[in-house]
Parts: C-alpha cells; sequence; structure tokens
C-alpha cells in the first residue's frame, strides 16, 4: 500500500496520462485535485486513443475508483461529454467514479469572462484555455462560487445565481461591452445538467481517508505543472490552481502525512503553452523540429507548443518545491536525432549566473541560458523496455538529469504506448 502523487515538473504536457494509466493498475483510486477541463490527458491504448480532460486516466481500467477532489473546478457540461463519451466507447463511468459535493462549478459567465478579460488584456495575455478556469477560482477566493453540491439545493442555488449574475452581467455589458446571460435559461440549463451530476456527489475527503485507512493504494494525479502552480510558477502566466504537491493536500482533505511519494514527471526537453517567460525556448529551426518529432500540439487547444531544451534549473526547483522523491523522463525518443544535446545548467541575468530558479518573473523574462553540450545517440529509442538497451549516451543523458536535480530517475518513457516504458525502480512497494 502506498500514496503517491504524480505531478508535472515543467510547464504541463509532461506526458503525465500515460503514467497515470500505468501505475493505475497497482492503484485503488485515483483522484485529481486541481485544475479543471483545461488540462488534456491524452491515452493510446492498442488503436484506441482517448483524451480526457477531467475525469481521472484511471477510468479506462475496470475496478478502479476515480474521484474528481474538492480543488477541482468543474464544468458540468464537461463533465457531462465526457461521461457520455467513455459510455458510448464502452467505458463504465457510473459504477467508478465520484465528485466532491465541494468542487466549484465553472459556470457560462466564467467561460465568458474568461475570453473577454484576455481580449482585454492585450499584449498582457495569459493565453488561457478560454475554459473559464480563472474566474471560476475568482468566485471561490472571492467566496461567491457555487459549488457542485448546491445542485441538489434549488431554492438555494437559485438565489446565488441571481445574485451572481447580477455582478457578472455587469461586468460583462459594461466592462467587456458583450451580453448577459439570461437568468431563467441558466438556471434551468445548469439544473438539468445537475440532474446528471448529483449521483455522483459524495464527501471524497471522507471517502479516501476511510480507504487509505483499509490499506487502498491512492494515486493522486496532478493537472499542469509546476511552473504553472498560481504560487510557485511563474506568475501571472500560471494557472490559478495549485499545480504543486500541496495542491493534492488541499484539493482532496487529506494530511501530508498520508503521502508517500512524489513522483515528478518532466519530458527530456521543455515545452509551454500559451505566453510568459520560458528561458530555453528554441523559436528557429531546432524549436520547430522538436515540435514535429515530439508531436507538439495542445491536446485541450490544440495550439501548437513553444519548444526548448531541457532546463535544469527550472526541474530542479520543481524538485525543491515539490519535495519529488522520484522524476519520471518522457519522451526521450524525440532526441534521437540529435548529434549533440544542450542542456541547460544555469542562467545569466545581467552579470549575475544563478543555478537557483529565480523568484522574480523579471529575472526569469531575462534569464539567459548557459548551456552545456551533451552527446547524442542518434540511435532509436522508441519502444525500449529495458535500461540496458538504452545507448550508453542516452543513459548518460539520464544520469546528468539525476546529478543536476538531485532526484533519482525511477522510469523512463520511450513511446506513446503503455509497454514502452524502462522501469528502474517500481514506484508501488511489491507487496501493495
Ligand atoms: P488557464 O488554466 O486556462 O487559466 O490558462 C493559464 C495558463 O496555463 C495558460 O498559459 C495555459 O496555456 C496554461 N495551461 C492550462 N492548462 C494547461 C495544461 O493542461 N497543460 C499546459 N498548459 C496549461
Amino acid at each position: 500500500m502506498a500514496n503517491i502523487i504524480i505531478l508535472g515538473a515543467q510547464w504541463g504536457d509532461e506526458g503525465k496520462g500515460k503514467l497515470v494509466d500505468l501505475l493505475t493498475e497497482q492503484a485503488d483510486c485515483i483522484v485529481r485535485y486541481q485544475g479543471g477541463h483545461n488540462a488534456g490527458h491524452t491515452l493510446v491504448v492498442g488503436e484506441e486513443k482517448f483524451v480526457l480532460h477531467l475525469i481521472p486516466a484511471g477510468i479506462l481500467h475496470p475496478g478502479k475508483t476515480c474521484v474528481i477532489g474538492n480543488g477541482i473546478a468543474l464544468d458540468p457540461q464537461a463533465l457531462i461529454e465526457e461521461i457520455d463519451d467513455l459510455s458510448r466507447r464502452g467505458i463504465p463511468v457510473e459504477s467508478n467514479l465520484k465528485i466532491s459535493d465541494a468542487c466549484h462549478l465553472i459556470l457560462p459567465y466564467h467561460r465568458a469572462i474568461d475570453k473577454e478579460s484576455e481580449k482585454l488584456k492585450g499584449t498582457r495575455r495569459i493565453g488561457t484555455t478560454g475554459r473559464g478556469i480563472g474566474p471560476a477560482y475568482v468566485d471561490k477566493m472571492a467566496r461567491i462560487g457555487i459549488r457542485a453540491g448546491d445542485l441538489a439545493h434549488p431554492k438555494i442555488f437559485r438565489e446565488k445565481l441571481s445574485q451572481n449574475l447580477q455582478e457578472m452581467n455587469y461586468l460583462m455589458e459594461k466592462l467587456f461591452r458583450a451580453h448577459g446571460l439570461d437568468l431563467e435559461s441558466l438556471y434551468s440549463e445548469v439544473m438539468t445538467q445537475g440532474e446528471r451530476i448529483l449521483p455522483y456527489l459524495t464527501d471524497t475527503s471522507l471517502y479516501l481517508w476511510e480507504e487509505a485507512r483499509k490499506g487502498s493504494s491512492i494515486l493522486f494525479e496532478g493537472a499542469q505543472g509546476t511552473l504553472l502552480d498560481v504560487d510557485h510558477g511563474t506568475y501571472p502566466f500560471v494557472t490559478s490552481s495549485n499545480a504543486s504537491a500541496g495542491g493534492a493536500l488541499t484539493g482532496t482533505g487529506l494530511g501530508p502525512t498520508m503521502i508517500d511519494k512524489v513522483l515528478g514527471v518532466t519530458k527530456a526537453y521543455t515545452t509551454r503553452v500559451g505566453s510568459g517567460p520560458f528561458p530555453t525556448e528554441q523559436t528557429g529551426p531546432e524549436g520547430e523540429r522538436l515540435r514535429e518529432r515530439g508531436q507538439e500540439f495542445g491536446a485541450t487547444t490544440g495550439r501548437a507548443r513553444r519548444c526548448g531544451w531541457f532546463d535544469a534549473v527550472a526541474v530542479r526547483y520543481a524538485a525543491r518545491i515539490n519535495g519529488l522523491t522520484g522524476i519520471i523522463l518522457t519522451k526521450i525518443d524525440v532526441l534521437d536525432h540529435l548529434e549533440t544535446i544542450p542542456v541547460c545548467t544555469g542562467y545569466r541575468i545581467g552579470t549575475r549566473m544563478v543555478t537557483e530558479f529565480p523568484h522574480h518573473i523579471e529575472d526569469v523574462a531575462n534569464a539567459k541560458p548557459v548551456y552545456e553540450a551533451l552527446p547524442g545517440w542518434k540511435a532509436t529509442t522508441r519502444g525500449i523496455r529495458r535500461w540496458e538497451e538504452l545507448p550508453k549516451e542516452a543513459q548518460e543523458y539520464v544520469r546528468w538529469i539525476e546529478r543536476q536535480v538531485g532526484v533519482p530517475v525511477i522510469m523512463i518513457s520511450t513511446g506513446s504506448e503503455r509497454s514502452e516504458t524502462i522501469t528502474i525502480q517500481e514506484p508501488f512497494p511489491a507487496s501493495s
């Protein structure tokens, strides 16, 4: 038995979905704890491709319980679409999914405000996914949010909706010069969605605590990545939740002593979507090549991802912020074509040399990466399943990352299939 957090150690899109799917085999409960349907996990099982935005990737495994914790911003429409799509494809959801009644709802006005506010920001825009995530969390913090459990109380729900709409419509009409929303139609739309969602709602904190006491193994599935964390990321170019390990606790209602391991997933290079500083970004042909070879297009928005070299400063920071106990390295095969591989060991900021991730966004924006060139392996690593079969230079690349980050690499992903994985150290203890 073990409770493990698995999260992104970069700016998201590290390939967590496949790993969560793989580790699910040894877990009993799989939990999402922050973010919403801004996340997108692509999974390939045999000939079938699944893209999940909200429901934990563990849903593809029969007999596992998937939990959407209180830290999630829940768009009822997106959830229903995902449930229906999975059901159509023969994946049972009803008996395997539990949703916290304390999740805050993303409502149509959040989506509208997200988009309008981005337009208003102009060149300062964050490049959000436009899913209404930020505005829903704003309401949560402003203590006017509507929670999933409110759907069980039509009168209370209607009152809250009515009050919020006064404020939201004022904002829409007066500030954004856009159309407001009609209370009656919004109320009936969300109540209809509520009928589908209510059966899944429960006190998931209590459920998980009881499961843990029974000896179940819980896998906490992070979304986005550490550098998009609202507190510890490259603020303000971040998402609006705690994508770092702390989010797994506040977003589920379990205590820190219940966590056994924290695993950080990182690509063998770096990508980022949306705006914000990215020191090792390659805007020329080398970045283009990484994008093509890595198929770096967003699972949620289809946007082309910005690509660059591995940044040890950033991943070392993620190791510290999350207390990482292990690293899972993904997409090493994308580097197969390179003669030499630049890797960033530090930043030059003005006249200063730094090896710790800067605390201020201006310093990250002005950081000039200092590179070391590691020898490439010029051979295919795609689909390799044993450490010994990796070319010597690829093994050295992995060892270099371990030394730089100070955390052991315990798994390496060499392709999108579950089987295309090298396991150096089993994440779950043998007895679980
Ligand atoms: P939001 O989460 O939609 O508010 O977007 C805020 C920032 O986080 C933008 O730069 C997005 O591109 C980024 N972002 C949100 N979700 C993901 C994700 O799942 N992967 C990578 N980037 C994301």
